[in-house]
């Protein structure tokens, strides 16, 4: 169990083995009202849907079902109507609660629902793949997409509880699995040498989706994300290394059309860049930078984009468009070592090209 300690907003994420059946045991403490809704999409509904209702009925709870289409697209300010037209059909109040059941897509989209119906209600993070056990479900960041861009409306609401249930990782396809090892070796780099050393040894114990292990290292990723998020809830500074490799990355899934890409692998051949600019920016050693290379490698993930001249002036354009850049300047978190990152640094475009054709 891992604690988010953030005053009276602390909650507790729960990762093991058929959890999803305790669920309304866990939320009984929680001092919820009865009504409560499961959002879900067509994938994780099917899968786990009736489960989830089963375990919120054994606790005394009245759930209702609410399914959107799998995918990005079902983050959309459409899906949030569609959710509020349901909760208010079904006389939710103050005191009920959401439930978000499937991976980052539900649970921003719920949260977000959660965080602005009635002007906000409870939620509780059932994350169904390894990028949202390990990443969206912690930290209170919710929202959904635009248009114009991802993730450009939101809120910042916590959950009151994250059951994280391995069971659940199982039906995952291979690609969205390793996408999400892609966060889970970024924390290794930006805050704990020993989870590297670790997953370095334990790849294919990991890639074989072996519970105990599985429920280590996605704990010790909850707790990072934790400690980070509770030093710096609102992203005024520290939180932003959460975003190590992500400046190239997001830019990547921008210009190379959203879909061909997973995040989880835009976001390999973002760190992996950023590891390069590290070592010729900040020092951090070459025998360290391969070591970052080759584990992105043995998880299966790409290690670099083929692109065009033309490709790479549209990334660069995309960077400059990125949240993260203030003043014109494009802003970098970058590593000094291995478990140890410095966010804000200012990295010449230049540097940024060699950094993607090396
Ligand atoms: N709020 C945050 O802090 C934060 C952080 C990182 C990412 N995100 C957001 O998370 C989203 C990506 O999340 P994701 O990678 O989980 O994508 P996703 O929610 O689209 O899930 C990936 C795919 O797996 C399916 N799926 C989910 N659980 C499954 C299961 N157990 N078995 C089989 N299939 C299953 C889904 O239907 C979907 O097709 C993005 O929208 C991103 O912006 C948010
Ligand atoms: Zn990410």
């Amino acid at each position: 169990m891992v604690n988010v300690s953030l005053g009276q907003r602390s909650y507790e994420i729960k990762v093991g083995l058929e959890l999803l059946s305790t669920l309304g045991q866990e939320c009984m403490p929680l001092g919820l009202g009865k009504r409560c809704a499961i959002i879900t999409d067509s994938k994780a509904g099917p899968r786990y849907g009736k489960h989830t209702k089963l375990a919120l009925q054994r606790g005394g709870f009245e759930p209702l079902v609410i399914t959107v289409p799998a995918g990005e697209t079902a983050k959309s300010l459409k899906s949030v109507q569609k959710c509020y037209d349901q909760l208010a059909a079904h006389r939710l109040e103050r005191k009920s609660f959401i439930v978000a059941l499937g991976g980052g897509v539900v649970g921003d989209l719920a949260g977000f629902v959660a965080a602005t119906y009635l002007r906000g209600i409870p939620f509780v993070q059932v994350p169904t793949t390894l990028l949202a056990q390990v990443d969206s479900s912690v930290g209170g960041k919710v929202g959904v997409n635009l248009k114009a861009g991802k993730n450009l409306v939101g809120a910042f609401h916590q959950p009151q509880l994250v059951i994280c249930d391995l069971n659940t990782l199982k039906t995952l396809p291979d690609r969205e699995f390793r996408a999400g090892l892609a966060e889970v070796i970024k924390y290794g780099i930006i805050y704990d040498v020993s989870l590297f050393e670790r997953l370095e040894r334990e790849m294919p114990k990991l890639l074989q989706r072996d519970s105990e292990t599985l429920a280590q290292v996605i704990a010790r990723c909850c707790e990072i994300k934790a400690d980070v998020v509770r030093q710096d809830e609102t992203e005024t500074g520290l939180r932003a290394i959460l975003n190590f490799g992500h400046t190239i990355g997001h830019a990547l899934e921008a210009t190379s059309g959203y879909g061909k890409y997973l995040h989880g692998e835009a976001i390999s051949i973002g760190q992996i860049a950023a590891a390069r600019i590290s070592a010729k920016h900040l020092g951090l050693p070459q025998s360290e930078a391969a070591r970052i290379t080759s584990l992105f490698e043995r998880a299966g993930l790409p290690t670099s984009a083929k692109l065009s001249s033309d490709s790479h002036k549209r990334l660069l354009a995309a960077m400059q468009l990125d949240k993260k850049v203030s003043g014109g300047q494009i802003k970098f978190v970058l590593a000094r070592k291995i478990g140890q990152v410095e966010f804000g640094h200012a990295v010449p475009a230049s540097l940024i090209e060699d950094a993607l054709t090396e």
